[in-house]
């Protein structure tokens, strides 16, 4: 099979158009990676080039050695993916250690990965252990509203999370692990991949203060609903502090612990504090 007919492919294709049509991405902000499936692999072998260069990636992720990446180009742009994905992203493969990629479709007029390219692969084997291998996608993006948040209130995971929980009713049934935050750091480069992968073990999110955000999920509609569903609560919060800095009502950590027993979730305790 081709490569732009396989499914995985047309999913990510529709997710980066999804994410650009938000307004999550100007000019080449945010990329996206998929952990393909052995079976995926195998179905568009005809078109995998061997005699790619191998890179280093820049960490070592060894529970990934030997797995094939569906990934963002760097400084490629999102809006371009749906008019030219082969030149926008690429299919790579990991070696035998985890520690280089080489470039197997795509990125046809020359590039590598994204320079985030150290967080997705950090992000993707913790979260591929964690979740006994269901999660294969990371996204990050440029929320608008989740990075003004990060001007505005104090970067605690306990804080992010309540504050955006108490936004809507569904927020803790969707992100019922709450989220992490990064303080401020350089992008691109290993440090922040370790900081990023550490909250990942606990959360799917993580918030990177005045810069953006990361999820992970198993599939492009649950990862992209996530990123979805927190950066709707954030630009509700926004809206409520905008309008009225003191809330005159909310949701409180009684009605947070009456819904958990509703909808089957755990809420972690560290979450439900007492508020004055
Ligand atoms: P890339 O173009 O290298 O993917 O970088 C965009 C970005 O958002 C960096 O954090
Ligand atoms: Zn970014």
């Amino acid at each position: 099979m081709k490569v732009l007919d396989a499914k995985f492919v047309q999913g990510f294709i529709r997710m980066c158009n999804d994410g650009w049509e938000q307004g999550w991405h100007e000019r080449n902000g945010g990329n996206l990676s998929y952990r393909m499936k052995p079976e995926e692999t195998e179905s568009v072998k005809e078109e995998l080039r061997t005699d790619g260069e191998w890179r280093e990636i820049g960490t070592s992720v060894p529970n990934l050695a030997g797995q094939y990446f569906l990934v963002t180009g760097s400084g490629k742009y999102f809006r371009n993916v749906i008019l030219d994905p082969e030149d926008s992203i690429a299919i790579v493969e990991l070696d035998e250690k985890g520690e280089r990629y080489r470039i197997c479709w795509g990125l046809v007029n020359g590039g590598k990965p994204t320079s985030e390219l150290p967080s997705h692969l950090m992000n993707h084997e913790v979260k591929m252990l964690a979740s006994g291998g269901k999660h294969r996608v990371i996204y990050h993006a440029h929320t608008t509203n989740v990075i003004a948040l990060t001007f505005v209130l104090p970067l605690k995971d306990e804080i992010f999370t309540r504050e955006l929980w108490e936004m809507a009713t569904e927020c803790p049934v969707v992100f019922p692990d709450g989220v992490g935050v990064v303080g401020w750091m350089v992008p691109g480069g290993r440090d922040i991949a370790v900081a990023t992968s550490e909250l990942m073990k606990q959360y799917d999110v993580a918030i990177w203060a005045h810069h953006g955000m990361f999820a992970s999920g198993e599939d492009f509609d649950l990862t992209f609903g996530l990123m979805h569903t927190v950066e709707k609560a954030a630009e509700i919060l926004v809206k409520q502090l905008s309008m009225c800095p003191r809330k005159l009502q909310t949701i409180t950590a009684r009605n947070f612990r009456d819904l958990a027993v509703d909808f089957h979730v755990t809420l972690p305790e560290k979450f439900l504090y007492e508020k004055e």
